[in-house]
C-alpha cells in the first residue's frame, strides 16, 4: 500500500510504472462507461462486451450510480456526518465525495481508498491540493491497513460518526473473500451514528445479461460477482436501514423524475443504513 497524499511523489511514480495497459481494469472500464478518457484499448474492448450484454444499461447504471453517491453523501452530511471513508473510489470524477459533502458541511474530511495503480496516480495528482482529503492505495480486504494508516488516523476521528462508502466495489469481491465480514470490520471500527452507503451490481432483473456482462471481467483485474437483493441486504445486518431501503440506485431518494433504464433492466441495488 502507498500513501497518495500530497507528499507522495515517489509512490506516485511507482504507481505509474505498475500500470498494465494490456489487462482490462475495472476502474478504467468504469471510466469508459462514464465517457472518460482514462482508459486503454483492453479496457474499451472488455467494456464494450458489458455494454452490449446490458444493451447500454451499464452506462446508464454507472451515471445513476454516481448520482446516488452524491445524493447519499449529501444525505449523510445533513445527518451530521462530516468524515468519510470512500472505499473503491475509482478514477476521480467531478463532483466527487468531498465536493458533495462540502455542499452541506464546511470542512469535510475524506479518505479515498482504491487498490488500482491508475486510480493512485490520478487521485494523487487531483487530490494533493485538498488539505482535508487523502488517497490511499490499499485493498479493502485488508481493513487494518486502511483503518490504521497514519493518514486515516490523521483525518478521521473514530470517536465521531463516519460515512463508510462502498459504491460499486463489493461486486469485485467473490463470496470466498467474504465481503460481508470485511464490511462488518469497517463498521465495527466506527461509532453509533455512522452510516454505511453502498451500491452493488445485480443479476436480479436480467440474469442472462448479467452473466454475459460478467464474462467481460473474467480476464480483467477483478472478476465480477453479481448479487441478489437479499445478499445486498445482508451488508446492513445490525444497522437501521434508511428509507426507502434496498432499491434501484436511481430510486433512492431521487431529486426529480426517474428516467427509464435503457434495455428495461436496472443493474444496481443501492441502500443506506445507520449504525444504532
Ligand atoms: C466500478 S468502480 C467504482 C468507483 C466509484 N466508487 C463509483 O461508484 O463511482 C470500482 C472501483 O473499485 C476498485 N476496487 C476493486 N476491488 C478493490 C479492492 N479489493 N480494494 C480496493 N478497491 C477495489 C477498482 O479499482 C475501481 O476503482
Amino acid at each position: 500500500m502507498s500513501d497518495m497524499s500530497d507528499d507522495s511523489t515517489t509512490d506516485r511514480d511507482a504507481g505509474r510504472e505498475e500500470i498494465d495497459t494490456t489487462l482490462a481494469h475495472s476502474a478504467r472500464m468504469y471510466d469508459y462507461y462514464l465517457g472518460g478518457k482514462d482508459n486503454y484499448q483492453a479496457d474499451r474492448d472488455a467494456a464494450e462486451k458489458m455494454i452490449e450484454a446490458t444493451r447500454g444499461g451499464v452506462r446508464f447504471g454507472a451515471r445513476q450510480n454516481r448520482a446516488f453517491l452524491l445524493r447519499a453523501v449529501r444525505y449523510l452530511a445533513a445527518q451530521g456526518v462530516t468524515q468519510f471513508l470512500d472505499i473503491g473510489t475509482g478514477i476521480p470524477t467531478s463532483p466527487n465525495t468531498h465536493d458533495a459533502a462540502r455542499e452541506v458541511v464546511k470542512d469535510p474530511h475524506v479518505v479515498y481508498v482504491d487498490n488500482d495503480p491508475i486510480v493512485f496516480v490520478h487521485s494523487s495528482a487531483l487530490l494533493g491540493a485538498e488539505g482535508r482529503t487523502a488517497a490511499l492505495r490499499a485493498d479493502l480486504r485488508e481493513p487494518a491497513t486502511v483503518l490504521e494508516h497514519p493518514r486515516t488516523r490523521d483525518l478521521i476521528d473514530f470517536g465521531k460518526p463516519v460515512g463508510v462508502l462502498f459504491i460499486a466495489v463489493l461486486q469485485f469481491l467473490e463470496d470466498a473473500d467474504d465481503p460481508w465480514a470485511h464490511v462488518a470490520t469497517y463498521l465495527d471500527a466506527v461509532p453509533s451514528g455512522s452510516h454505511l452507503a453502498l451500491t452493488h451490481f445485480t443479476h436480479d432483473f436480467n440474469p442472462v445479461g448479467a452473466a454475459q456482462g460478467g464474462k467481460a471481467y473474467d480476464k480483467a483485474s477483478a472478476r465480477m460477482s453479481a448479487r441478489g437483493r437479499a445478499e445486498v441486504g445482508r451488508f446492513f445486518t445490525g444497522l437501521d436501514l434508511v428509507d426507502p431501503g434496498v432499491v434501484q440506485a436511481s430510486r433512492w431518494r431521487p431529486d426529480g423524475p426517474v428516467a427509464d433504464v435503457p434495455g428495461g433492466h436496472p443493474w444496481m441495488w443501492a441502500a443506506v443504513g445507520r449504525k444504532p
